[in-house]
C-alpha cells in the first residue's frame, strides 16, 4: 500500500519539445528556425552540437510512444515546430509538416496517452526573425494564424494546449543576455518581446475560445522561488525584487492587469523606457483554463548595490546540485505552489516540468542506476502532495524529460531523461528512474 496517494484524477505525463528532440531539421518541407541558425553558428553551443538529427523523434516516434505506454504514461507534452507547419512563418501551410503532427497525435490516442500540445517551445520560424522576431509585434498576429489552424486541424482530439513555453527564457536568455537563439543582447528588446509573447499567447487564448473546442487551454511559464540571504532589511527587499523581475513580472500582467511598478521602475532606472497600449493588458489577461509551471529550483538572494540583488546560490555548498548548477531545493516548489494558489485566484495548476540533470552512467549489464534523480522526482512530490493537501488545485505532473535530449546551449552534455540515448546509434534505454516513475503511476502515488 504507497503511503502518498495522489487524487483519483491526477495525471501522470512526461514532457519534450520539438527542436530537442525531432531531428529532420530539413525534410519534407520544413523552414528554418531561429535554433537552427544559432546552433550553426560557431561557438554559441557546447562542442558545436545542434539539434540536425537530435534524438531523430521524427523518425522513431512510435518507438518512442511504444516506451511511454511501457511506463505508464498518461499524457505526453510536446511541441510543434511552427517552421514545420509555416516554412515561411506564415501565408501557405506545408501539408507534410502537419502530417507529422496528425501522425504523433493519433499514435499517442490509439495508445491511450492524452496529448498536451505546446504551440511555441522556441522554435521561431527564421523568417519571422529576419522580421525582427518577437520584438515585432505582427508576429503576434502570425503566432495566431499558426496557432488556429492547430486549432482547426487538431483542436477536437486535443485535450490540453500551452500557448507559450517561458516567455521570460525566451525574452531574457534570447533577447538580453544572448545565450539563445536568436542572440540579442538588448534589455528593451527584451522587454518588448516578453510583452509580446503574452499578447501573442492573450489572442491564441481568444482565438481558441471563439471556436467553442471540448479542451483547455494554459501557459507554461518558469518560476522560482525566491529567499533572502539572510535577514537583513537589504536582502529582504533585493530578495522581494528578484522576484518581481521573475516571478511577479509574470503574474501581474496575466492576473492582475498590470506590470508591477516596483519592477518597471527598476527596469526604467536601467535606460529601459517602454510604454505598451493599455488596451494590450486586457488581452493578456484573458482566462485561462489551468497554469503550468516548469519548476526546477529555487534561488537564494542578497542586495547588490549596482544590480539591486544578486543570487548567491553557487555560494551555497550545503546543498546538493544538479549536473546544471542548480540546487535541489524541493520546498521550494511546494511555497511556490501555495503563493499561486493565492495570488491566481486558485487555478488549477498542472506541473508541466520538473526534473534533473545528473552524470547517469550506464552499469556493465546496460543498467543506470540514477538513484539521484529517483530521489530528486521523490521529494518533488512529497511536496507536491503536501500542497494538494492544503488545498492547492494541482491536476498533473509531467516529468522533464522523456529521453535525454538537446539541452539548447549546452548541447547534448545535459542529461534529463528517464530514457537514456545513446548518442552514437540513438538507442533507447529505460534508466532507473523511468521505471520507478511507472510503479508511481501504477500505485498513483509513492
Ligand atoms: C525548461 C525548458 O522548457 C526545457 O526546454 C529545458 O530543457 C528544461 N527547462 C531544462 O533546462
Amino acid at each position: 500500500m504507497p503511503g502518498i496517494v495522489f487524487p483519483k484524477d491526477f495525471i501522470w505525463g512526461c514532457a519534450t519539445a520539438s527542436y530537442q528532440i525531432e531531428g529532420a531539421f530539413d525534410e519534407d518541407g520544413k523552414g528554418e528556425s531561429i535554433w537552427d541558425r544559432f546552433s550553426h553558428t560557431p561557438g554559441k553551443i557546447l562542442n558545436g552540437d545542434n539539434g540536425d538529427v537530435a534524438c531523430d523523434h521524427y523518425h522513431r516516434y512510435k518507438e518512442d510512444i511504444a516506451l511511454m505506454k511501457e511506463i505508464g504514461i498518461q499524457s505526453y507534452r510536446y511541441s510543434i515546430s511552427w517552421p514545420r507547419i509555416f516554412p515561411e512563418g506564415k501565408g501557405q501551410y506545408n501539408e507534410k509538416g502537419l502530417d507529422f503532427y496528425k501522425r504523433l497525435t493519433y499514435e499517442l490516442l490509439k495508445n491511450g496517452i492524452k496529448p498536451s500540445v505546446t504551440l511555441y517551445h522556441w522554435d521561431l520560424p527564421q523568417k519571422l526573425q529576419d522580421i525582427g522576431g518577437w520584438a515585432n509585434r505582427d508576429v503576434t498576429d502570425y503566432f495566431v494564424e499558426y496557432a488556429g489552424l492547430l486549432f482547426e486541424k487538431l483542436g477536437d482530439v486535443v485535450p490540453y494546449w500551452i500557448t507559450q513555453n517561458e516567455p521570460w527564457i525566451v525574452a531574457f536568455l534570447g533577447h538580453m543576455m544572448g545565450v539563445h537563439a536568436p542572440g540579442i543582447k538588448d534589455l528593451k528588446t527584451a522587454l518588448e518581446v516578453f510583452h509580446n509573447i503574452l499578447l501573442s499567447h492573450g489572442k491564441a487564448v481568444g482565438a481558441y475560445r471563439q471556436l467553442n473546442l471540448p479542451g483547455k487551454i494554459g501557459i507554461a511559464p518558469n518560476f522560482s522561488t525566491k529567499y533572502p540571504a539572510s535577514d537583513k532589511k537589504e536582502d529582504i527587499e533585493a530578495c522581494e525584487l528578484a522576484d518581481g523581475v521573475l516571478n511577479k513580472w509574470f503574474i501581474y500582467p496575466v492576473f492582475k492587469g498590470t506590470y508591477p511598478e516596483d519592477v518597471v521602475k527598476f527596469y526604467r532606472d536601467r535606460g529601459a523606457h517602454f510604454d505598451f497600449p493599455p488596451e494590450d493588458m486586457k488581452i493578456i489577461g484573458a482566462d485561462i483554463d489551468f497554469l503550468a509551471i516548469n519548476y526546477y529550483t529555487s534561488e537564494f538572494v542578497k542586495h547588490h548595490p549596482v544590480n539591486g540583488f544578486v543570487e548567491i546560490n553557487n555560494e551555497l555548498s550545503q546543498f546538493e546540485k544538479t549536473e546544471m548548477g542548480w540546487i535541489i531545493y524541493p520546498k521550494g516548489l511546494y511555497d511556490l505552489l501555495l503563493r499561486l494558489d493565492n495570488d491566481c485566484n486558485k487555478i488549477d495548476i498542472i506541473i508541466s516540468e520538473n526534473g534533473a540533470a545528473f552524470d547517469d552512467k550506464i552499469d556493465e549489464n546496460g543498467n543506470i542506476n540514477d538513484v539521484k534523480r529517483m530521489n530528486y522526482i521523490k521529494e518533488h512530490l512529497i511536496q507536491a502532495h503536501k500542497a494538494i493537501e492544503e488545498g492547492v488545485n494541482l491536476k498533473g505532473y509531467y516529468l522533464w524529460s522523456l529521453m535525454d535530449n538537446f539541452e539548447w546551449s549546452f548541447g547534448y552534455s545535459k542529461k534529463f531523461g528517464i530514457i537514456h540515448v545513446n548518442r552514437e546509434n540513438l538507442k533507447r534505454t529505460i534508466k532507473n528512474s523511468g521505471y520507478l516513475y511507472r510503479d508511481i503511476i501504477k500505485n498513483n502515488g509513492l
